[in-house]
């Protein structure tokens, strides 16, 4: 348990963006649960080097865009133990092409592990915050759910589907001490946006204003501060950082 008393749970906190927030949540004093795909949890050799301050992250497997998967995480997590006083699901893909170019399989698999996964992890996870009258669910969105993306009509059907996720939830718990809001990161330096072909990831950096990619470690600031105290009046907003290419 780390000092905050409270337990972080982070999807997709193997790497990338959510390796970045599991360490921020580390750091602000709560004790961090990292999800990832199952295939990955049975290799845990990144935990190594996060065993750092207060412990290694205990890693669990879960398939986000499985309700039977997230309901065992839940059970499983309950047997061990723990409960999660602070969600992030942040796990996502992208699976980019026109929708000229682009099949029912594509499309499916964005929309169940980018928005099914918000019904599916959060459902299990709020009746035992009600319980304790306190709760924070911060879900990761982009950008481009609200900017739109040439080649993501899926990405961005579901990234805006988040923030529609989070207002309605938001309006249910108000009265029960859990904010719900959204993180909208734009292109970071992770796997994700180096994976895109050279020539177009540099067209997108010439479109944002401070003139380069985001670092993890900046959303991840902003995702400990919502998860904190000092952030309770703060809820069903959709919080954005970009580098200014929303004015772009
Ligand atoms: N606006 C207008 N036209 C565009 C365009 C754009 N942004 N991008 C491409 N086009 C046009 C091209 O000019 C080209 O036109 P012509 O045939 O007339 O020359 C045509 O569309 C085909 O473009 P490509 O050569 O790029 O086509 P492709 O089939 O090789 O690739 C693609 C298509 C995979 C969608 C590719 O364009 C691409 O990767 N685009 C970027 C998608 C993107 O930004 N993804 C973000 C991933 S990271 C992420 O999602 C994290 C986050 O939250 C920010």
């Amino acid at each position: 348990m780390g000092q905050s008393g409270r337990t972080a749970l982070v999807t997709g906190g193997n790497r990338g963006l959510g390796a970045a927030i599991a360490r921020a949540l580390s750091d602000a004093g709560h004790a961090v649960i990292v999800t990832c795909t199952p295939a990955n949890s049975q290799s845990v050799a990144w935990v190594g080097p996060q065993d750092y301050e207060g412990g290694p992250f205990a890693v669990y497997g879960v398939d986000v865009a499985d309700d039977q998967s997230t309901e065992a995480l839940a059970r499983q997590l309950h047997a061990d133990g723990h409960h999660v006083d602070i969600l992030v699901t942040n796990a996502g893909i992208t699976r980019d092409a026109s929708l000229r170019e682009m099949d029912q399989s594509t499309w499916d698999a964005v929309l169940r592990t980018d928005l099914h996964s918000m019904f599916n992890m959060t459902r299990p996870f709020l009746e035992p915050m009600l319980e304790r009258n306190w709760g924070r669910i911060i879900n990761i969105s982009s950008i481009n759910g609200s900017k739109g993306q040439f080649g993501q009509t899926n990405y961005c059907a579901a990234k805006a589907g988040v923030h529609g996720f989070t207002k309605a939830l938001a309006l249910e718990v108000a009265r029960n001490g859990i904010t719900v809001n959204t993180v909208s990161p734009g292109y970071l330096e992770t796997e994700m946006v180096m994976a895109l072909r050279e020539d177009v990831r540099k067209r997108i950096v010439q479109d944002i204003p401070v003139g380069r990619l985001g670092r993890a470690a900046e959303i991840a600031a902003l995702v400990a501060f919502i998860a904190g105290d000092a952030a309770a009046f703060m809820t069903g907003s959709n919080v954005a950082m970009n580098g200014g290419q929303h004015m772009s």
